[in-house]
């Protein structure tokens, strides 16, 4: 989000061999310097319990980039080599290990102590690790020390609090960068942009003129094998408190003062805080059984390989909430996400009051149809906004007809969420980050139902959630689905 020039900066990854490493951050990072965003001397030190050399590091650093479809120039192998390093932090003395070897490389390289922590860890792990930091004087340095933690942020609200208080004891609110990768994406930002920079929008973003909002963010891939984690997690703790949190505050947020992190993240906050808490008649939790999906069988959450055979982890969620303030009093929200459904499709809905006399109904059946503006997050990013249009020729009929636009017909390319999140590091732009209190608010308003869990009804692999879901959902279902 920012343009701001990047000060030259030791970038550590605790976690340095793990999968965000090698799948995301890599070539999210290659992708920057490839871009010229590194000064000299920048450097990157992956940092991990086992051991390995710089070399091993360096040659997994290559590993990564050929992986995610980079073609090994000589400019990249000497990135890999001439930045890239390795320390093993196993032991009782690991931090202190770690904290040598910061000062070693930042000797070496003339850097001015600027570092960035990059927790890419399992979440039992992050109090360990930011101890680990803060114990050895890792938090504080002559230059800015920013420590960046991966989600999920807690399990719940009193393990959020927990860990906001611990990073607190080491760290202040504005060196804590907390990551949810949907913030990254260009389509999401646009929210901000195509609600706020466009005079036709806000007037009618409101209760008088919105009869429904729906956020779907639907995943055509089951739980692939990442069963130890999402056992323990389920949709709620996976997407709902994070990712489609993030869609909601950023559709149903009032205007902030000014385009600056605490701006948006204050009216982010209060949006989270204004939703009335949820009602157990108003969710719906499903796991898929067996099915089809693209014409092939399907297996069912059950039989996925380390899921227990009679498990209860919800991998679809469906929830009808309020925004319970001016803006929004009495228009159903409703968020909706799920593995293993038909289609990959992230979608915000939102869904116009029709016209209040209906001039044309005899012309168009029953009623007349709403506006709706459809903005795609992904896949085919871009927004549809419907309208009514007269056909051609008697007799006299209505036809609903689109205003388009996609991403894909006028620019090559979006970036990586990653890459967007990394850069916004490097420069102290704390915009697209959750801030403590709304990781807390959010927590606030999910955690409820996971201490009384609804029932988990099923649905087939390959169908769009449980039928329980339709009638809540609203009658025939949402308009993302078609
Ligand atoms: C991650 C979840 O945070 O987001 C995954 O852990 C999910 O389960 C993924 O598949 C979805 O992200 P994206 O960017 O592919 O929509």
């Amino acid at each position: 989000m920012t343009n701001a020039t990047t000060e030259p900066h030791l970038f550590v990854i605790l976690g340095g061999r793990g999968d965000l490493m090698h799948r995301k951050l890599l070539p999210a990072l290659y992708r920057l310097y490839r871009r010229g965003l590194f000064p000299a001397g920048c450097c990157f030190l992956g940092a991990g319990r086992g051991e390995s050399t710089d070399e091993e590091f360096q040659e997994y650093a290559r590993g990564s980039l050929a992986e995610a479809g980079f073609t090994m120039t000589p400019d990249a192998v000497r990135w890999c080599n001439e930045s890239i390093f390795y320390q093993a932090i196993g032991g009782d003395d690991g931090y202190r290990k770690l904290a040598d070897r910061i000062q070693a490389l930042e000797q070496a390289r003339d850097l001015p102590g600027n570092r960035i922590f990059y927790l890419a860890l399992p979440p039992s792990v992050f109090p360990a690790s930011i101890e680990g930091l803060g114990e050895t004087g890792l938090n504080q340095s002559a230059g800015w020390t920013r420590l960046v933690i991966e989600k999920p942020f807690g399990r719940d609200l009193s393990t959020a609090e927990e860990l906001n208080r611990l990073v607190h004891r080491y760290f202040a609110e504005e060196q804590v960068y907390r990551i949810d990768h949907y913030l990254g994406k260009e389509t999401v930002q646009n929210l901000l942009v195509f609600r706020f920079a466009n005079a036709l929008t806000e007037p009618i973003w409101n209760r008088e003129r919105v009869e429904r909002v729906e956020i779907t963010v639907a995943e055509s891939l089951g739980i692939e094998d990442r069963s130890g984690y999402y056992e323990k997690a389920g949709a709620m703790r996976d997407m709902i408190q994070n990712h489609l949190a993030q869609l909601l505050t950023l559709t149903a947020m009032e205007v902030p003062g000014a385009f600056e992190a605490d701006a948006i993240r204050n009216e982010k906050v209060k949006a989270l805080r204004a939703v009335t808490p949820l009602q157990p008649d108003a969710v719906v939790f499903g796991q898929y059984t067996a099915g089809e999906m693209g014409g092939k069988p399907a297996a069912g959450y059950r039989d996925e390989a380390g899921v227990a055979p009679d498990s209860e982890t919800e991998s679809y969620v469906a929830i009808r909430l309020e925004v319970n303030n001016w803006r929004w009093q009495g228009v159903p929200f409703i968020l909706r996400t799920g593995k293993r459904l038909p289609r990959r499709t992230s979608q915000i809905v939102v869904t116009f009051r029709r016209p209040p006399v209906a001039l044309f109904a005899e012309f168009r059946g029953e009623s007349v149809e709403p506006n709706r503006l459809v903005i795609t997050i992904q896949p085919d990013e871009g927004f549809d906004l419907s309208f009514e249009v007269k056909a051609p020729e008697e007799p006299y009929r209505l036809e609903t007809q689109y205003l388009r636009f996609r991403y894909a017909d006028v620019h090559t390319g979006l970036p990586d969420a990653y890459e967007t999140l990394l850069l916004d590091v490097m420069n102290g732009d704390a915009t697209l980050f959750v801030r403590a209190d709304e990781v807390e608010a959010a927590w606030h308003l999910f955690s409820p139902l996971l201490e009384n869990r609804p029932k988990v009804y099923p649905y087939a692999a390959g169908t769009w959630g449980p039928k329980e879901a339709d009638e809540l959902l609203g009658g025939d279902g949402p308009w993302a689905t078609r």
